[in-house]
């Protein structure tokens, strides 16, 4: 099954991508981690990523779409994976029907999550991240067990571009850049719509249901 994960940033993209990558065993290819992974790693693609991620810009369409066919290259998606955070642009989803299109595959379902724009900002400002296992949480709706610790252990961070002047930017390029996605991929009979906004577990059925009705 293979999976594409299409929202706003803090719908909870990466929350039920998480949910369902154990549920369905594949894996969750999630470029933002990808990306802060080589940002903490100082790779030449870290370093080039920083700048744009901290100003809340798209990273270049190139960088991203090699990142990409690079890692679908692996062995571990072969039955299937779960796209969260890309395409994000209809130059990356062009190139990713190519390359899906080489190997002769297809993309099963694209889940477009939708909430209000002032839900949007209450998540991102409480959320806070594992930097280790990628654990994602938040202050309100889902805190850890022991506050500011993973349950890995690790102290929580607050990712840098969650700062509200930041994620204005991102709301910005994500109505430009990334909306037009919803169309591209309605007039390819892909698109399920998810009210995202309800709570984790809710969601979370629905987003089963909506796969289940295509995979039944
Ligand atoms: P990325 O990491 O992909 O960020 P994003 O798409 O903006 O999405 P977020 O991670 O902010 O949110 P999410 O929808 O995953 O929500 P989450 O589950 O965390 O990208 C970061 C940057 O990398 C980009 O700005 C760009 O620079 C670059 N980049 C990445 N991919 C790229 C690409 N393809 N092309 C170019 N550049 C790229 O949930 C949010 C919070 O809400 C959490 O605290 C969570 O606990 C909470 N929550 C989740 N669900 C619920 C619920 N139902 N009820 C209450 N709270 C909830």
């Amino acid at each position: 099954m293979r999976l594409i994960f299409l929202g706003p940033p803090g719908v909870g993209k990466g929350t039920q991508a998480a949910l369902l990558s154990e549920q369905y065993q594949i894996p969750h290819i999630a470029t933002g981690d990808i990306l802060r992974a080589a940002m903490a790693n100082k790779t030449p693609v870290g370093l080039e990523a920083k700048s744009y991620i901290d100003a809340g810009k798209l990273v270049p369409d190139d960088v991203i779409i090699n990142i990409v066919r690079e890692r679908l290259k692996e062995s571990d998606t072969k039955s299937g994976y779960i796209l969260d955070g890309f395409p994000r642009t209809i130059k990356q989803a062009e190139a990713l029907a190519k390359t899906l299109e080489q190997s002769g595959e297809k993309i099963d379902r694209v889940l477009y999550f939708e909430l209000a724009e002032e839900e949007l900002v209450k998540r991102i400002a409480g959320r806070r991240s594992c930097p280790a296992c990628q654990k994602i949480y938040h202050t309100i709706f889902n805190p850890p067990p022991q506050e500011g610790i993973c349950t890995c252990g690790t102290a929580l961070i607050q990712r840098k571009d969650d700062r509200p002047e930041t994620v204005k930017e991102r709301l910005t390029v994500y109505r430009t850049e990334t909306a037009p996605l919803i169309q591209y991929y309605k007039e390819q009979g892909l698109l399920s719509q998810i009210d995202a906004d309800s709570r984790v577990d809710e969601v979370t059925r629905r987003v089963q249901d909506a796969v289940f009705q295509k995979s039944s």
